[in-house]
């Protein structure tokens, strides 16, 4: 591609809205261990409408705690602060991901139901493989593919050269790599970075059509690897490669293709409810 696009297309990474000032104090509030729950609340309270996507997501039925939760004061003590993390970025997410691709194929709001899906899945193939933060998984997974939002009017304009591509049967992701420089998941490594979020979310979404190319964290890449197998079955969105969940990368974790049954089979049974956070 042209030097001058491959610089426009670094530039939108840059202007691709970020997370809101607020959330970001607020995330690492949540990180601190010296932080009380008094600042975080008091923190969360000056943005109104983080309040009430708090207040919303966690009464929502995916999140649906044994009670209705009223207050963000009641919301951080009974979900706790990773949850709080996740519903945070899933409210933050929805707007950005949520428009028409041009692009990429998919109906409306396809890729935002594959990021939801790929969230729950990650955070359930965590949960078996005793990974140590599960909610971070869930955020791996909602953010995968948020690299294909700067590439998608790029791909609108090379349409024609993708479509020949494609029935050639190469690779999406090469095609991508070949026209512009950069696929969906550096792309989305470059944003992890820019968001200023921890270097292990960046690697695994970097990796996450190539997991054991990873280097520092490849636990978390090989689960949004998975994850995103997992989604592209349930819920695809974007060109859509055969999903390959390697019998021999689930048995090097200690899974079995029943235990991806099981996981998948869970996530079906959430989509209803994961639809409801939208
Ligand atoms: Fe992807
Ligand atoms: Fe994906």
């Amino acid at each position: 591609m042209a030097k001058m696009q491959v610089d426009a297309l670094i530039k939108s990474i840059k202007l691709l809205k970020p997370l809101s000032a607020t959330a970001q104090k607020v995330l690492k509030l949540l990180d601190d261990p010296d932080s009380d729950i008094e600042e975080v609340k008091d923190a969360i309270l000056l943005d109104p409408a983080l309040t009430a996507d708090i207040l919303r997501i966690s009464n929502s039925a995916y999140f649906a705690f044994r009670q209705k939760i009223t207050s963000v004061r009641h919301a951080i003590i009974l979900l706790g602060r990773k949850v709080i993390k996740k519903i945070i970025f899933t409210a933050q997410m929805g707007p950005v991901f949520k428009h028409q691709l041009k692009g990429y194929p998919g109906q409306e709001n396809a890729l935002w139901e594959h990021s939801l899906v790929a969230a729950v899945a990650a955070e359930l193939i965590a949960e078996r493989l005793g990974y140590q933060d599960k909610e971070q998984a869930y955020i791996t997974g909602l953010l995968h593919d948020i690299g294909k939002l700067i590439l998608d009017p790029y791909v609108e304009k090379a349409q024609k050269e993708i479509e020949t591509a494609l029935k050639e049967g190469k690779n999406p992701l090469k095609v991508e790599k070949e026209l512009f420089d950069y696929d969906h998941a550096e792309i989305g490594g470059l944003i992890a970075e820019n968001w200023q979020l921890p270097s292990s979310i960046k690697e695994a979404i970097t990796y996450h059509h190539s997991p054991t190319e990873a280097n520092e964290e490849v636990m978390l890449a090989l689960i949004t690897y998975l994850a995103d197998s997992l989604a592209v079955s349930v819920c695809p969105a974007g060109f859509v490669t055969k999903p390959s969940t390697e019998a021999s990368l689930l048995s090097e974790l200690g899974l079995t293709l029943a235990d991806m049954e099981e996981i998948t089979l869970r996530v079906l049974a959430a989509k209803e409810e994961i639809s409801t956070l939208s």
